[in-house]
């Protein structure tokens, strides 16, 4: 069957569109120029399948992971430390072995393919350059490796220092370049090898805060220009949110949940993920399910909030039990600033602090039997510390879980 569609194609993955062509073809592609391509559709999916490492000594620190990756997609891996973000990654590279499960790449099992043989591209946090070499032999190195020819190096090398614009450090050792300088030299070092598939471990934790925030826009930028299929690592919420197509989050080796941003952050299938996306972080409230005047509240202990109707129904069998409301910062108000309804779906609740951000405010709350929850509010709201006042909560945007640190989304994905 054929496809068309149209994209902005480089000139080297043109190139490398068309060998792959030769070896598969399937797909006509029409580029922004005109030109024709046929590439081939299985080109650089990742898929892993009921993937497990057990480390010696029988340590399992990653547990029947499964994850289909598209041609193209970003995928960013995030969890806690310890979670087993790098092993997979390291397994998908090649530096690991799968203890069981199946890695294929382009539609190959690659359990048994050399990292060399793999066509992927590592970067990894400590940049891992050469750091006898010249910015453009730690670029060329692999290149000369693959017996690749003089003249070619030095196109692709050049290629890719003006795409990161550290073509005049091309001469430099790399303890003369700064941090971001760095993380380029190891971008372009990945970047040369034209792979079918990038794989970032951490890139940009070594990076100050507005620097990370720059790269951050310039690997989106660079692996969409690329049209490469990237996974990426990290422990950073927002780097996750703001640069993955999907996003996995993982915790103790088991996958939490796959999905966009924007899915997890309003659908968290359990506590941990409601907990681990967004900052401030989610707000919880341990309360009782309880039953009045014929309809359900949450009874916090010092108030009741309405539970909303599209949660009636999951929750009604668990009248009289413990359950844990979450709310994230924005979903709460004062009153004159709430985007949402306000009516009896409040809380009488003590300003226990104050952090004015410019655009918003950071406004600490407490009730009797929590003594903190912090709201996202105007920044004009006159609000003063010691101050008691009604705290709304937008119930669309309300949260059910179980009791405990994992607690499971009480409410069905549809109607949560
Ligand atoms: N070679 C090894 N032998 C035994 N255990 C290991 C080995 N490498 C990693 N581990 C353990 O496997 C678990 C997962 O490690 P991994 O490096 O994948 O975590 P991570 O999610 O990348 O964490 P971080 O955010 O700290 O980098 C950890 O408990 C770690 O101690
Ligand atoms: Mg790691």
């Amino acid at each position: 069957m054929l496809t068309i569609r149209f994209a902005l194609f480089v000139k080297s993955r043109r190139a490398r569109v068309l060998r792959g062509s030769c070896e598969r073809g399937a797909n006509i592609l029409t580029s922004r120029e005109g030109t024709i391509t046929v590439y081939s559709e299985a080109m650089a999916g990742v898929i892993l399948k009921d993937v497990v490492k057990v480390y010696e000594g029988g340590l399992k620190v990653v547990d029947r992971f499964n994850l289909d990756i598209a041609d193209r997609e970003f995928v960013v891996l995030v969890g806690p430390s310890g979670c087993g973000k790098s092993t997979t990654l390291r397994m998908i590279a090649g530096l690991e072995e799968v203890s069981s499960g199946t890695i294929s790449i382009a539609g190959r099992v690659v359990n048994d393919v050399a990292p060399k043989d793999r066509d992927i591209a590592m970067v990894f946090q400590s940049y891992a350059l050469y750091p006898h070499m010249s910015v453009y032999d730690n670029m060329a190195f692999a290149l000369k490796l693959r017996n690749t020819s003089k003249a070619v190096i030095d196109e692709k090398v050049q290629r890719a220092a003006k795409v990161l614009m550290i073509s005049h450090l091309l001469e430099r050792k790399p303890k003369a370049l700064s941090g971001g300088q760095r993380q380029r030299v190891a971008l372009g070092r990945a970047i040369v090898r034209d792979p079918k598939c990038f794989l970032f471990d951490e890139p940009l934790s070594n990076l100050d805060a507005k620097l990370r925030v720059e790269m951050r826009a310039e690997i989106k930028q660079l692996t969409l220009s690329l049209n490469a299929t990237t996974v990426y690592v990290t422990h950073d919420q927002e780097e996750a949110m703001t640069l993955g197509d999907r996003v996995v989050v993982m915790k103790d080796g088991l996958t939490q949940q796959i999905g966009s941003a924007l899915e997890i952050y309003n659908h968290p299938v359990n506590r941990f993920v409601g907990s681990f996306l967004g900052s401030p972080p989610m707000n919880f409230f341990t309360g009782q399910l309880v039953e009045a005047a014929g309809r359900l509240w949450f009874d916090e202990g010092s108030g009741k909030l309405p539970v909303p109707e599209r949660a009636r129904a999951a929750l009604r069998p668990r009248v009289g039990q413990e359950l844990v409301l979450g709310v994230r910062p924005e979903a709460m108000s004062d009153k004159a600033h709430a985007r949402f309804q306000t009516e009896d779906n409040q809380l009488s609740m003590n300003v226990t602090l104050v952090q004015p951000l410019g655009h918003k405010m950071d406004v600490s709350f407490a009730t009797a039997r929590h003594p903190r929850a912090v709201a996202q509010i105007d920044s004009n709201a006159e609000l003063r510390r010691g101050e008691t006042l009604p705290v709304f909560f937008d119930m669309a945007r309300v949260h059910f879980f179980e009791p405990g640190e994992n607690g499971q989304n009480l409410v069905p994905a549809s109607t949560r």
